[in-house]
C-alpha cells in the first residue's frame, strides 16, 4: 500500500497567534483509503487540511506527496484534488448550474456536473440562485463543487454537516464510490456514525498534536470492555448480568444462564463517541 502523502514534524502556526496551532505532527495516509482526522472543535483539523491542500504555507516540516516535496507541485496539484471546505463558498448571485460551470471551467477534467446535481437531488433546483438555497442544498452543492474535476483525492470538512439522514447517506455512498475507484480520501467529521460507515483509519487531533493511526475496529478493541453482558428471563424475573469475555465457552456460570430464555446479548464494545472523548480528553476549547 502506498502512501499518498507523508507529513514529517508538522508545525505550523498563524502569524497572528502566539503558540503554533500544528505541533511537530508526523503522519502518513494511504492511498484508496478513507482516512478520517477527528477532534475537538479548535485542534486543528482543518488547519491540517488547508495545509495539504496548500491552502496555507509558511509551515516547518516536510510534507511528500505522491513522494515529492508538496511545495514542488504548481498547477497539476490542484487538477489532482477536489476541496470541500467546511463553510460553503459559493456565488450567491449565480445560479448552481452556472456556479459549477464557472468552477468546471478553472480545470482541465470534469465530471458530468448535471448528473452529480440529480443524484445529490439537485437537479430540479439547478437554475435556482444559490442565495435562495437552504442550508442542506448549499452544503450538497459543495460537494458536488468539490468533485466536479474528477480528483484522486477528496478533502472533505463536514461533508455531512447539516444534512438529514437520507441526503447525508447519498454523500457517503458517493463517497463509498469514489473509494472504490481506489481513490483517497482525507475527512474530518464530528459525526462518528459517518466514521464509522467510512474511515479505514482514524487519528485523533487534540489542541495539534495526534494520536497513532488506526482502524475503527482496532480503536474499539483498544478501549471495549473485555465482557459480555447477558439479559435473560428467569421466571418473572428479567435478570442482567455481566461475564468477562475471556475464556467464556468455559465459564460454567455463562453457560448455565444462557440456557434461559435470552432477551438481549452484547459484547462490552465501546462507541466511537465514547473514544473520542476518552482519547482528546478534555482539551476541547
Ligand atoms: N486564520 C486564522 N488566524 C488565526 N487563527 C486561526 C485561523 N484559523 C484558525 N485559527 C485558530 O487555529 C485553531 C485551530 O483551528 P481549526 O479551524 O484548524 O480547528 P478545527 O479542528 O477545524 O475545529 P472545528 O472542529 O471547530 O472546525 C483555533 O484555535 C483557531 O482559532
Ligand atoms: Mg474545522
Amino acid at each position: 500500500m502506498n502512501n499518498i502523502f507523508e507529513i514529517k514534524n508538522l508545525v505550523f502556526k498563524y502569524p497572528s497567534i502566539q503558540e503554533p496551532t500544528i505541533k511537530n505532527i508526523s503522519f502518513s495516509i494511504k492511498e484508496g483509503k478513507i482516512f478520517g482526522l477527528l477532534g475537538p472543535s479548535g485542534a486543528g483539523k482543518s488547519t491540517t487540511q488547508k495545509i495539504l491542500t496548500k491552502l496555507l504555507t509558511g509551515y516547518s516540516g516536510e510534507i511528500l506527496y505522491l513522494g515529492r516535496n508538496l511545495l514542488e507541485y504548481g498547477k497539476p496539484f490542484y487538477e489532482n484534488i477536489g476541496v470541500g471546505f467546511e463553510m460553503p463558498v459559493h456565488f450567491n448571485k449565480l445560479t448552481a448550474l452556472e456556479n459549477l460551470t464557472y468552477f468546471a471551467g478553472l480545470y482541465k477534467k470534469q465530471i458530468d456536473y448535471e448528473k452529480m446535481l440529480s443524484v445529490v437531488g439537485l437537479f430540479d433546483a439547478r437554475n435556482q440562485m444559490v442565495g435562495e438555497y437552504s442550508k442542506g442544498m448549499k452544503v450538497r452543492l459543495n460537494f458536488v463543487r468539490a468533485m466536479i474535476n474528477d480528483p484522486d483525492i477528496l478533502f472533505l470538512d463536514e461533508p455531512t454537516n447539516g444534512l438529514d439522514p437520507k441526503n447525508a447517506k447519498v454523500i457517503k455512498d458517493l463517497i463509498l464510490d469514489f473509494k472504490r475507484q481506489g481513490k483517497t480520501v482525507v475527512i474530518t467529521t464530528h459525526l462518528m456514525g459517518d466514521v464509522e460507515q467510512l474511515c479505514d483509519e482514524v487519528v485523533f487531533m487534540t489542541n495539534g498534536t495526534l494520536s497513532e493511526i488506526a482502524t475503527p475496529r482496532e480503536w474499539k478493541i483498544k478501549y471495549g470492555k473485555k465482557e459480555v453482558a447477558v439479559e435473560y428471563a428467569n421466571a418473572d424475573d428479567l435478570r442482567k448480568k455481566v461475564y468477562p469475555l475471556d475464556n467464556l465457552g468455559n465459564n460454567p456460570e455463562f453457560l448455565e444462564d444462557i440456557k434461559h430464555p435470552m432477551e438481549t446479548i452484547h459484547s462490552g464494545e465501546t462507541s466511537l463517541e465514547d473514544i473520542f472523548i476518552r482519547v482528546t480528553g478534555d482539551h476541547d476549547e
